[in-house]
């Protein structure tokens, strides 16, 4: 059967966007995915905690989580500072955030692209030394909140600067929740092909643009127990895919992902409480089907 990886960005981009829990609770819910089956977990982002306070303590989350070879653990870095802390936390993949949106960047890193393309290689440079890849996130990969269309070849070639830079791996992330299965399918064509996505679901497609991007061949996407999710920085954006979401889907059609759903609704079921309100994802309401 072939497979899917998921990174689950719950702890870090379904968090971001909540009032601040607690690190106990924060490492509760990333045991709760590992016991879900879960492999591929961005546990926190390395950030100012002035700009994201949900994050804070990220060093204290990397230090209380379990680990085991097969555990691979990211952690999400604006700036070779983030970076130096997640390698000193012992993070197995570093993420890094860069827009195809010169004004979301500067809200989100306050950072033109060009100087986040300059951090990001010696973030690169660093990580290398470490062995740690680093994966290049894309966002506004479809569109901007500001700037509105983004044009897909202007995506690739900062795709290409990038890889060129020293990242490993590229992300392109649909931010606000712009995207439908013809932009997934244009950016496929200008970039060569996508190695991985991170959907939002603002305007209810991230599932559908799923779907689609399996068909081209995607085999990587980021996704949020619950649908959590959403960038503090760009106005509209909404909930991440939610895991559960994606995973009932790709059991279905036939793709290996390690996750059993309903392992998988429980830390959903555990997450809305510890936030404190219910979860986006209408699977998680209305139960799975056994
Ligand atoms: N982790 C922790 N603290 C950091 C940091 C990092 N990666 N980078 C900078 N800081 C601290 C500095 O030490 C400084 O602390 P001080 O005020 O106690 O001296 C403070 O943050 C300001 O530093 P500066 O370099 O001037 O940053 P800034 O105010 O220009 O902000 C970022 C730039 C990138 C640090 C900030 O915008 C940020 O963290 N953005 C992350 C956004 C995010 O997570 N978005 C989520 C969606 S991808
Ligand atoms: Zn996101």
């Amino acid at each position: 059967m072939d497979a899917v990886d998921i990174r689950e960005v719950g702890p870090r981009d379904g968090l971001q966007a909540e009032a601040p829990v607690s690190v106990e609770d924060r490492v509760r819910l990333v045991e709760a995915l590992l016991e879900a089956g879960v492999r591929h977990i961005e546990a926190c982002s390395f950030v100012s905690p002035k700009a994201v306070p949900s994050m804070a303590g990220a060093g204290d989350v990397m230090a209380r989580v379990p680990r085991a070879p097969e555990y691979r653990y990211a952690a999400l870095v604006p700036n070779l500072k983030g970076a130096e802390l997640a390698l000193d936390a012992g993070v197995d993949e570093l993420t890094v955030t860069i827009s195809a949106s010169e004004t979301y960047n500067q809200r989100n890193v306050r950072m033109s692209v060009e100087e986040s393309l300059t951090q990001i290689e010696k973030i690169c440079t660093l990580a290398t030394s470490a062995d740690i890849p680093v994966d290049a996130i894309v966002s506004c990969a479809f569109g901007s909140p500001y700037e509105g269309a983004i044009e897909a070849a202007d995506v690739a070639s900062l795709a290409r600067r990038l890889l060129d830079g020293g990242a490993a791996r590229i992300t392109y992330a649909d931010t606000t929740g712009m995207a439908t299965p013809p932009l997934i399918e244009r950016l496929t064509r200008a970039a060569g092909d996508v190695d991985g996505l991170h959907l939002h679901d603002s305007r209810g497609t991230a599932l559908v643009n799923a779907f689609a991007a399996l068909q081209l061949g995607v085999r990587r996407f980021d996704t949020s127990v619950g649908g959590l999710g959403g960038s503090p920085f760009a106005e509209g954006a909404a909930g991440n895919l939610a895991t559960e979401e994606l995973v009932y889907l790709l059991d279905d059609v036939g793709y290996e992902t390690g996750i059993d759903l309903n392992r998988l609704l429980e830390a959903s079921t555990l997450v809305a409480g510890i936030i404190g309100h219910p979860v986006a994802s209408r699977l998680a309401e209305a139960g799975s089907r056994n």
